[in-house]
Parts: structure tokens; sequence; C-alpha cells
């Protein structure tokens, strides 16, 4: 799969501004490129703790720190970027066949996932020698 960290690109989302609080909208293949199927978050993460670790073989997902920040390292098994969310008003997209790992979580973070799939456990390549097989084609 051909995919890379370069198509995991930041989406500023919608924001609307009032003196009394912020309200930010994302709408599936409106302001995100694909169907909204599944939402969850991770929170409580304790300091120091590691998310992800694994890649998707056809899960797009867009990736939103709803609550202060923490960094998402990417890898396509050549290139590798490290992006650092802190607004809730920006989200980063991983499309599929993207290594991803979860750091640098603030104290209070709260990671929003949008999916564009239900859960499927078949989906996930869990061990970084499956996923450079995935990407060479094997
Ligand atoms: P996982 O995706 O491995 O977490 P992370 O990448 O954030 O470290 O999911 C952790 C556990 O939760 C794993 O046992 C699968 C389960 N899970 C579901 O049952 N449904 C879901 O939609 C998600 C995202 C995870």
């Amino acid at each position: 799969m051909k995919s890379s960290v370069y198509d995991c690109v930041i989406l500023p989302l919608s924001k609307i501004n009032n003196r009394a609080g912020n309200i930010t909208i994302v709408e599936g293949n409106k302001n995100v490129p694909f169907e909204i199927k599944r939402l969850y978050y991770l929170y409580d993460i304790p300091g120091g703790e590691d998310r992800g670790g694994h890649a998707h073989k056809e899960l797009h997902q867009l990736i939103i720190a709803a609550s202060a920040s923490f960094d998402v390292m990417l890898d396509d098994g050549t290139n590798k970027k490290i992006v650092t969310l802190n607004r809730p008003d920006y989200g980063l997209m991983i499309v599929p066949g993207i290594w991803r790992e979860l750091m640098e979580f603030s104290s209070g973070s709260i990671c929003l996932v949008l999916a564009s799939e239900i859960y499927l456990a078949q989906d996930y390549i869990r061990g970084y020698d499956a996923f450079k097989s995935f990407k060479n084609g094997n």
C-alpha cells in the first residue's frame, strides 16, 4: 500500500465563536472526506503512557485534541513525522496504511477519534514487522 505520511494532513474545522464559548462542528463527507461511522475518545491517560502502536488496513480517522494536547507520530515505513495536536478546532486525518503512536499526553488530554468504519479487529496491523510486510505488498 502506497499511502504516505504526507497524505495525513491537518484539517481546520469550523468554529463558531461566542462570548459564552465556542462550537466546532464536524460533518462526514463535508468537512471530513469520509463518512463517520464511529466516534471514540481516550481520556484519563496517565502521564508517560503511549497509545496506538498499530496501523489500519482500510480505516480513515480524524484525530482531535478535544482537550489539552498530545503528539502523534506517523510512519509510512519510509518517512516519519510527528504532529502536535493542541487545538479542538483542528483535526489530523490519518489515512489507511500508516503506523501511528500517540504520546506526550498532557494532563487532562482528551483524544477524540472519528472513524470511517465500525470496529473490526481484523482491520488492525499490530506488529511493526507485519506493517512493513503490508507496505511491501506481502
Ligand atoms: P486500541 O485501538 O488498541 O487502543 P489504542 O490504539 O488507543 O491504544 O483499543 C484498545 C482496546 O479497545 C482493544 O481491546 C480494542 C478495544 N476497542 C473496541 O472494542 N472498540 C473500538 O472501537 C476501539 C477503538 C477499541
